[in-house]
This record gives C-alpha cells, structure tokens and sequence, in this order.
C-alpha cells in the first residue's frame, strides 16, 4: 500500500485513535524536521505523523524547516501526503468550521527557502505546478467526505501569506480580487517542495475565523481556538474515511 503521512498543522499536534508503533527522530541534509515523527497504525494502516509546527507547538509558519520536513518524509518512503492546516474565510461559503479541499493556491510568501533544486545541479530543473495539488489525493479526500457524510467545500483558492500577523482588511479585499477563497501561512513551500521530490500531497483546511474585515469582529486567538476545537473532530473523521478506503 502507498506509504502516507500526515503533516498536522495549528491545534493537530496529534491524531486521535493513532496506535503509536514508532517514533523516529530523522536528520536530513537540510537539517532536522519540525520534531519527531510519530509512525504509527490507524485502523491497522501504517501511517505518518509530523506536526509542522514542532512538539509542542512553538515554530511559526515563517520559520518552518519545510524542505527538512518533506525530505524526511520522502527518506521514510512516504509517497503521499496530507497536509492539515487553519484558515481564514474569504469568500462567502468559506464559513467557520468548514473544511475546504483546495484545488488552487497563490503564493505570497517571501524570503521562505522554496526550493531543493538551488546548489550543486546537473540541469536548471523547473517543476510543472498548473495545479499544485495532487487531483488523486484530493478526490479521495472528497470522496471519503461523500462516502462518510462530512461536509466538505471540494475546491477553492488558498492564499498563502507570510505571517505570522493576520492581514489588514485592504490585503484581504485584493486577495479575494485575485480569486482567493481562504487564507493560511503554511500551504507554500510545502506544497512545491512535494512536487519537487515527485510526492502526491493535498491540503485539508479547516476555516477558523472569518478573514479580516469580513466580520465586525476583531480576529482573536479564543475565536480561533474555539473553532479550532469544533472543527478538529472532523478533521479527524475524513481522515479516518480516507484511510478506511486504502
Ligand atoms: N489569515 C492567515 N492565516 C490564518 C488565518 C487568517 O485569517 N486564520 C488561520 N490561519
């Protein structure tokens, strides 16, 4: 069966109803990965864990060892990846508690190290990214939602952001100008990096707020956490459907 692994990201730094087998502490030529990754058996299928934002969670989606992150787990035989992470919603179906399965993303992030194909090169090496998610893992992410009767949003548009400050209200009118439906800091350069070592990988967004300036609220971390809370059951549900259909 293919290797998987899953990537956790704000309030995930665990899976419920893992069987932990394993705890592996790699060490890649980009350096160490956010922290250990547990191995472990979901409903007897051997599974992956990295929570990106270290154990406990302390390391900002700026300062995230991404490249080593994704070589360990490409070294530890993963081919396909499921990335969890929160967002803000932009466009009007993007409520909180909603889980989206983005099929588009647009990259603002800047002064990230975005690439493993820098230094020491045969060729100049560019990687096709007309969509940046893998179609194969995100259908099977729709339809385990269909197949479980989880409510999940089957496309949209993420707009990666650099962080860690949320946006001001203008940002957030360009951003959905440019055709973006959520907004997270962590999608970009994961996503390429995966691609660029030949790994499928989707993203599994649970919106926890309502992007800035889309609500009369000002953006709280209780806003967030609550939602975070409500929402993280079905984040663990989809991911138990999915692996139920391996
Ligand atoms: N903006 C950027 N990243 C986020 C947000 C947001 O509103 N909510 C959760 N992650």
């Amino acid at each position: 069966m293919t290797k998987l692994a899953i990537i956790g990201g704000s309030g995930l730094t665990e899976l419920d109803g893992l069987e932990i087998i394993d705890e592996i502490n790699p060490d890649t030529s980009w350096g160490k990965p956010s922290s250990t990754i547990t191995v472990g058996k979901f409903d007897d299928i051997e599974i992956l864990f990295l929570p990106r934002h270290g154990k406990p969670h302390t390391i900002p989606p700026h300062k995230i060892n991404y490249r080593a992150n994704i070589q360990s787990l490409k070294d530890a035989g993963v081919k396909e990846i499921i990335a969890v992470n929160a967002a803000g919603g932009i466009t009007k179906e993007m409520t909180p508690c909603r889980i989206v399965i983005a099929d588009q993303l647009i990259d603002y992030t800047h002064s990230r190290i975005d690439t493993f194909f820098e230094e020491n090169l045969n060729e100049v090496t560019h990687i096709d990214f007309t969509s940046p998610y893998s179609e194969s893992l995100r259908l099977q992410l729709i339809n385990a939602a269909t197949t479980s009767n989880i409510n999940v949003y089957p496309k949209g548009t993420y707009a990666v952001t650099q962080g860690p400050r949320l946006e001001t209200a203008a940002e957030i009118i360009q951003l959905e100008r440019d055709g973006c439906d959520i907004v997270g800091m962590t999608s970009m350069p994961e996503a390429s990096l995966a691609r660029e070592l030949d790994m499928e990988y989707a993203c599994c967004s649970l919106v926890v707020n309502w992007a800035a300036g889309k609500s009369d609220e000002i953006i709280t971390m209780e806003i967030i956490e609550n939602n975070l809370k409500e929402g993280l059951g079905k984040i663990h549900q989809l991911i138990a459907a999915v692996l139920r259909n391996k």
